[in-house]
């Protein structure tokens, strides 16, 4: 993959922030979705690269946009796989909560997991612990292990896990192995990417979340030397179907870094809409001024690019909201 589609594709995440961060607060979670979903297809459009969804946003029949099987960029340039969610915390932007943002992955044609939009078993860390956790061991084993090879008491270890139902009776063997919690609503892409950045005091991830997520995460966890495995959480006979028929014939086979993510060529990029860990959110400056933050990395070199960006959005009328056009 050439060098230069890393900064094309951050133009792309940073249109669909610009466009969604305008739903802000709104309660209207599916308009923010599809402004962030328009104003990412469009602009792929005006990247060199014959690009196709591998995951993303749902299949043909039920997805309009960035489909799964969707070919992308201007049809010259590199071959490659694309895994997208315009809009990581739909729920996040319609309520005004932090940790938004517009994601996406790329690697060479053939190196991402090509699956349906489903859910998906993960465990994440960081480079001190790459190797040495796995899916199928007991919390309290993982646990041991992270504190282990991070220096840290049990006492000390820092598990980040999304606030759900599912993950209640985990939740409650963690606290009573003695690690800390740290649940958060929406937006496990940046959870589980907590766990390899410096100095987020986020030493474990794990838990069920979308398996897209799961794929661009994966991205950055590589770029960054970190750990992580998955596993695909069919619902019902119709999702095991949409597996095989995508080429996942075992359903329960662990997938390992390298099967989400293969090789070492993969780009992971993503511009914040609300502030969160990883970046800041959209800032409306005044007039028609806009500022936005963004982080893009390669696996191949490990190389991090926080990328800050005045935006005039008079200029950018296809970013507006309909309102404004
Ligand atoms: P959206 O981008 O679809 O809003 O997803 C937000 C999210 O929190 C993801 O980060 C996570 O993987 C998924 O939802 C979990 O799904 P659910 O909300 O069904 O538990």
């Amino acid at each position: 993959m050439d060098r230069e589609l890393a900064l094309e594709i951050v133009r792309v995440t940073e249109a669909a922030a610009l466009a969604s961060s305008q739903w802000m607060g709104r309660g209207l979670k599916n308009e923010a979705d599809d402004a962030a979903t328009t104003a990412m297809r469009s602009m792929f459009d005006s990247v060199n690269m014959q690009g196709t969804v591998v995951i993303g946003e749902g299949e043909l029949d039920e997805a309009p946009m960035l489909y799964i099987g969707e070919e992308l960029g201007t049809g010259s340039g590199p071959e490659v796989d694309i895994a997208v969610d315009p809009l990581e915390g739909t729920n996040i932007v319609a309520k005004g909560h932090h940790n938004a943002m517009a994601v996406i992955a790329v690697g060479d044609k053939g190196t991402l997991l090509h699956a349906p939009d489903m859910y998906m078993e993960k465990i994440a860390v960081g480079p001190e612990a790459a190797g040495l956790v796995r899916l199928t061991d007991p919390i309290e084993k993982t646990i041991d292990i992270v504190a282990k090879m991070t220096n840290k008491r049990v006492r000390d270890v820092t598990v980040i896990i999304q606030e759900r139902k599912r993950h209640e009776e985990l939740v409650e063997r963690i606290r009573k192995k003695g690690a800390r919690v740290k649940l958060f609503g929406d937006g496990d892409v940046g959870a589980s990417i907590a766990t390899v950045m410096p100095r987020t005091g986020i030493d474990l991830f794990v838990g069920t979340g979308g398996a897209p997520e799961g794929v661009i995460s994966a991205a950055a966890i590589k770029a960054l030397g970190g750990d992580m495995q998955a596993r695909l959480v069919p619902m019902n006979d119709e999702e095991a179907d949409r597996c095989r028929k995508m080429g996942i014939t075992d359903l329960s086979e662990v997938l390992q870094l390298d099967d989400l993510v293969k090789g070492d060529d993969a780009i992971f990029a993503a511009t914040g809409v609300s502030s969160g860990e990883l970046l800041e959110g959209v800032r409306f400056l005044g007039g028609d001024l806009v500022e936005t933050d963004s982080i893009v990395m390669r696996a191949k070199t490990g190389t991090i690019r926080y990328i800050k960006t005045h935006h005039r959005l008079e200029r950018k009328p296809h970013l507006a909201m309909p309102e404004d056009q």
